[in-house]
């Protein structure tokens, strides 16, 4: 969630070159939190595009993950459109703490986002079958809550460094200093069930598949420590009904462990040994997840 503040300054000098690349959005529907909307559309745009919501952390905006990742170099071969959107407050995290952020059409962050995602598919003809939402840190989290809430919105998902849906329930805030503090320190342990009953409570009534998930953690994550894996494996393979089948070491990299469940299809975990706060994007095995 901490990028320091060295970095933050220095990489502002480049934030002229990527505004040229994000174009801002300004009336894409309700926007009850007063997010910024940002959206990077390729030259050459796919017939019927896919849709890739990309979640910044604490500290950051779009336009900064759109520097620190590659999706906007890679849509230009693939054809996908990237939204970068942008959060204003509590230190710049994403809000997966509140009774309405955690519920659907509740008037949080979640519903300013969707409504990005529903002003994008009629506006380039994007083929909502291929809605994805990726992030990191607070953007993982939010990833997370994004899943419980709007499964119906999202094919699949990917993200780095986060947290269960529901693990920030009640906390008075989502960044690092005003958040409750035992969810990130891996404190927050539930069972499956209970887990799965706080997913599913965020979108009573709803019966149909849920996002496929590919998550990624580091076993020298500080920040947030690396039992909320454990804790996102746990409700989201409670979700989908499947259940540990196998560990794959160095896998996609020496040092990376890929964690199966069922057949690989719908839930995917991958520890990293020794790598901190936050995994490094590995941009090429998220669109393979994506299938694109
Ligand atoms: C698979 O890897 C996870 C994460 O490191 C670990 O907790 C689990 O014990 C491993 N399972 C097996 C059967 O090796």
């Amino acid at each position: 969630m901490h990028i320091s503040t060295s970095f933050v300054f220095g990489v502002a000098a480049f934030s002229a070159a990527v505004n040229a690349v994000l174009t801002r959005v300004n009336d894409f529907g309700s926007n009850p939190t007063n997010l910024q909307m940002n959206i990077n559309v390729p030259a050459k745009l796919a017939d019927k595009p896919a849709i890739i919501l990309a979640l910044h952390l604490c500290a950051g905006t779009g336009e900064l993950y759109a520097l620190l990742t590659k999706y906007n170099a890679l849509s230009e071969e693939k054809g996908f459109i990237t939204i970068f959107p942008s959060s204003k407050k509590d230190l710049n995290c994403w809000e997966v703490n509140t009774a309405k952020g955690l519920s659907r059409d509740a008037g949080g962050d979640n519903q300013g986002l969707v409504n990005m995602i529903k002003y994008t598919i009629q506006k380039y003809n994007a083929d909502p079958t291929k809605v994805f939402v990726t992030g990191s840190s607070s953007g993982c989290m939010m990833t997370n809550v994004l899943m419980a809430t709007y499964p119906d919105v999202f094919a699949a998902s990917t993200c780095y460094s986060g947290v269960a849906a529901g693990c920030l329930a009640g906390s008075p805030g989502a960044s690092p200093i005003s958040s409750d503090p035992r969810c990130a320190n891996g404190q927050i342990i539930k069972t499956q069930a209970e887990w799965v009953a706080q997913a599913k409570a965020m979108y009573p009534g709803y019966n149909g598949p849920y996002p496929r998930m590919l998550t990624w953690h580091g076993t020298a994550d500080l920040l947030v420590k690396p039992p909320n894996l454990g804790e996102q494996l746990k409700q989201w393979s409670g979700m989908h009904g499947v259940e540990f089948s196998k560990n794959v070491t160095n896998t996609p990299q020496s040092g990376y462990t890929q964690i199966v469940y069922g057949d690989g299809s719908k839930l995917m975990g991958y520890i990293a040994e020794g790598v901190g706060h936050t995994v490094p994007v590995h941009e090429a095995e998220d669109l393979k997840w994506f299938g694109l």
